[in-house]
């Protein structure tokens, strides 16, 4: 095995230090899309798909979307929770396909809460 140079070990450095700062640039954006048993049966997956898709189409890599189990709360689903940097999580309810465009477009976009589908704020 070859021994490691100073430049080497300066290299690594350098690209773990740009893996670390691309990590927490994606991670500025949280969207939750609650997909427990109840949320996929009122439509967590077309919710999820709209909301891909319209990362996709926004051409956005700050985003991170994650699938997480339920909330308990059955009679609200589908639930998307929104955190946006160190803003306080929103938590939209009875989501749709449409009522995620608009939460993508308004709130995550553009910094507008949509109070209209809020559940709750954390
Ligand atoms: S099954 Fe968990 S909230 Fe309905």
């Amino acid at each position: 095995m070859a021994k490691l140079s100073i430049q080497d070990l300066k290299k690594i450095k350098e690209n773990a230090a740009k893996g670390i700062s691309l990590r927490q640039e994606q991670g500025r954006i949280k969207v939750t899309v609650h997909m427990g048993t109840c949320g996929i049966a009122a439509g967590a997956r077309e919710v999820m798909s709209t909301l891909v898709e319209e990362i996709a189409q926004a051409d956005r890599q700050d985003i991170q979307v994650v699938a997480s189990s339920c909330m308990g709360m059955c009679s609200s689903e589908p639930n998307v929770t929104v955190q946006v940097e160190a803003e306080e999580p929103i938590i939209y309810q009875k989501m749709t396909a449409n009522k995620m465009r608009q939460v993508f477009k308004r709130h995550i976009l553009l910094g507008e809460v949509q109070t209209d589908f809020a559940l709750a704020k954390m």
